[in-house]
């Protein structure tokens, strides 16, 4: 199957209560052992492209063309899309005209009146072409990529301005932020999210930073109405340490251990067990 909108996938999944993961790529590693995973899993799966990560990968264009390749040679089956992350107006249209499948538009950081404005302009040139849009209101907080949010809690009913525009997906804040959560980090505002729910409906919407959230919280978002739940720096973690462990081992030393392809495969194959263990919790096993 090549690659698809984010659009059908997600609804299926808000109308079934489960979520479909996105898994940042970083490199041909990360991309092949996500689509590993998801096909493994039998599991629908998105491919979150920060701006950052596609520039280290020299460009939108690369991404798409790497993505289609591995698709096809690596014959997967589940559904896919390529979706940028957090991405700028300019990005966003950049990334549609590459051939991502999906692209969000992250205009948290503008106010309500421009954020609708710009959002509603990605959503006209992006479903023209087929392409889903997820938008974003009240920052999440942390550091991602260089973009630093101050982790504000979404006002509902500038989500529901926001839905009624008719985007695919929402991300609204409640307390997540990107990367590792502090010891004093009080947890998700589920409440907040019940009356997001409320006010948008059937929106699937969207949980960033799901690295280090608790297993119980995470369920329990899901039944509020999060559809998409995206992570990133776990899978950097467990990849450092998978990779940590090799050379600490020696075994970059022995034999043709040094070759990348041994070095990174402790790493890969961590990603992979990684992927399938969250898409196992986020219930989207079996529902590609
Ligand atoms: P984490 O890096 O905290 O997993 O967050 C990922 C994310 O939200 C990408 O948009």
């Amino acid at each position: 199957m090549g690659l698809v909108s984010a659009k059908e996938m997600l609804v299926k999944a808000r109308n079934e209560g489960y979520a479909v993961g996105q898994f940042n790529i970083n490199n041909l590693e990360w991309t092949k052992a996500i689509l590993t995973a998801a096909e493994e899993a039998q599991s629908p799966v998105i491919l979150g492209v920060s701006e950052g990560a596609a520039k280290y990968m020299t460009g939108f264009k690369t991404v798409v063309a790497m993505v289609e390749g591995m698709l096809e040679f690596l014959n997967i089956t589940v559904p896919v899309a390529i979706h940028l992350d957090h991405g700028s107006f300019e990005g966003a249209k950049a990334c549609v005209e590459a051939g991502f499948s999906s692209v969000m538009f992250d205009g948290s950081h503008f106010d309500i009146k421009e954020n609708v404005q710009k959002t509603k302009e990605i959503i006209e040139f992006a479903h023209a072409r087929g392409i889903s849009v997820e938008a974003e209101v009240g920052s999440i907080g942390g550091e991602e990529d260089g973009i630093v949010g101050g982790g504000e809690v979404a006002d509902p009913m500038e989500c529901k301005m926001i839905a009624e525009l008719g985007v695919d997906m929402l991300a609204a804040g409640i307390g997540n932020i990107h990367g590792q959560y502090p010891a004093n980090w009080t947890g998700l505002r589920l409440d907040v999210l019940g009356q997001i729910q409320d006010a948008t409906g059937k929106m699937p919407l969207v949980l960033h930073g799901g690295t280090g959230i608790p297993t119980e919280m995470v369920k329990e978002a899901i039944t509020l109405g999060v559809s998409k739940i995206n992570v990133n720096t776990e899978l950097q973690l467990v990849f450092a340490e998978a990779t940590r462990n090799y050379i600490e081992a020696g075994k970059d030393l022995e034999g043709k251990g040094f070759d990348p392809r041994k070095l990174l495969k402790p790493g890969s194959d961590t990603i992979i067990e990684n992927v399938k263990e969250k898409m196992e919790l986020f219930g989207s096993t079996n529902k590609a």
